[in-house]
């Protein structure tokens, strides 16, 4: 990847002239079944932008309680796009149409207009779970039926396709618009992509460019995006099979419970009562094990293209250590 990203060719993208920019953006746009893609810095910002061009100030987007977008992006809808978030319930992400219909607003001059829903597959703080293409279908179909844009934070999309076999366009047909990053598990520094219809591509040019997302000889990036594409989109199941088999060490240690990972992402309990998420964190990382703590007593492990055999036996002892420790 470091040999690709020296040897891009570039050229000026805020006028649409970085080869290997546009090159990437052409592959993901075919990936995805869209008619065309955009690249950005961020997810985040290629969300925030695919809020813009579907929700109107004033209005509310539905998504679930857990989203990304709701949690983890410093309160953007409402600060960039003057949105309303309307979050719902759904276990680990899991946003039904029947969820969905439940809080849809009925037309009232009284009631916010609901204007999006936005998804999130796989879902991050529901563990790596995988949002089924039916379930999706079924999302579409209502938002058809109520004139209501979806938008699928797919920024681990690569991961639901690598875990059930679906195509990526398949999904990506759900939604109207399709964010991707390449800086999760394909392993890159930077960058996320945005697809949809050639029109909301257009106009999502000129967002990212308000929001401060223009970016000059940026294809030593999309390189490393391209590179991650032909080398790491492959490799994917292997993450979920080690994200089975550190679940699998972690459950047999006391005071601790992994739920059963769908696809890269483990989400650990700790069971003991005395056991807290902050301090074993803490510990692990001494012991050159890197988790985060997302809840009091939760834990989230994720596997990547940098955590090999190896380093999940060595995750195993830690958490055995650990409990050893702290005697649960
Ligand atoms: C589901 C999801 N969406 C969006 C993002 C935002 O991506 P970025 O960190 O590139 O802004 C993340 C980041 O972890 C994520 O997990």
């Amino acid at each position: 990847m470091r040999r690709a990203i020296a040897e891009a060719e570039v050229g000026d993208d805020v006028f649409g002239d970085d080869p290997t920019v546009n090159a990437l953006q052409a592959r993901v746009a075919e990936m995805l079944g869209k008619e065309a893609a955009l690249f950005f810095p961020s997810g985040t910002q290629a969300n925030q932008t695919a809020i813009l061009l579907h929700a109107a100030p004033g209005t509310e987007v539905i998504c679930d309680a857990g989203a990304h977008i709701y949690h983890y992006e410093m309160g953007a809808p409402s600060a960039w796009a003057g949105v309303q978030l309307r979050p719902v319930p759904a276990e680990d992400g899991l946003l039904t149409a029947e969820i969905v219909r439940a809080h849809i607003r009925p037309q009232s001059p009284h009631l916010p207009r609901t204007s999006l829903i936005v998804v999130e597959n796989t879902h991050n703080s529901g563990g790596g779970k995988v949002i089924p293409l039916e379930v999706l279908r079924e999302l579409r179909g209502l938002a058809e039926e109520h004139t209501l844009g979806v938008h699928l934070d797919g920024a681990r999309l690569w991961n639901a396709s690598a875990a059930t076999g679906t195509p990526l366009a398949e999904y990506a047909r759900c939604a109207d618009t399709v964010m991707v990053s390449f800086s999760k598990g394909l392993g890159c520094p930077v960058g996320s992509a945005l697809a949809g219809s050639r029109e909301a591509v257009q106009r999502a040019w000129t967002w990212r460019k308000r929001l401060g997302g223009g970016m000059r000889q940026v294809g030593i990036l999309a390189a490393a995006a391209l590179y991650a594409l032909d080398h790491h989109l492959e490799r994917l199941g292997e993450d979920h099979r080690r994200a089975k088999h550190l679940a699998a060490l972690v459950s047999g240690v006391p005071g601790l419970q992994a739920r059963e990972p769908e696809t890269n992402i483990v989400m650990i309990d700790l069971t003991a009562p005395a056991g807290e998420a902050e301090v074993a964190a803490r510990e692990l990382a001494e012991l050159g094990v890197l988790v985060v703590a997302v809840g009091p007593k939760r834990i989230r492990a994720v596997t990547h293209l940098d955590v090999d055999d190896g380093a999940i036996e060595r995750a195993g002892a830690a958490f055995r250590g650990l409990a050893d420790r702290f005697g649960w």
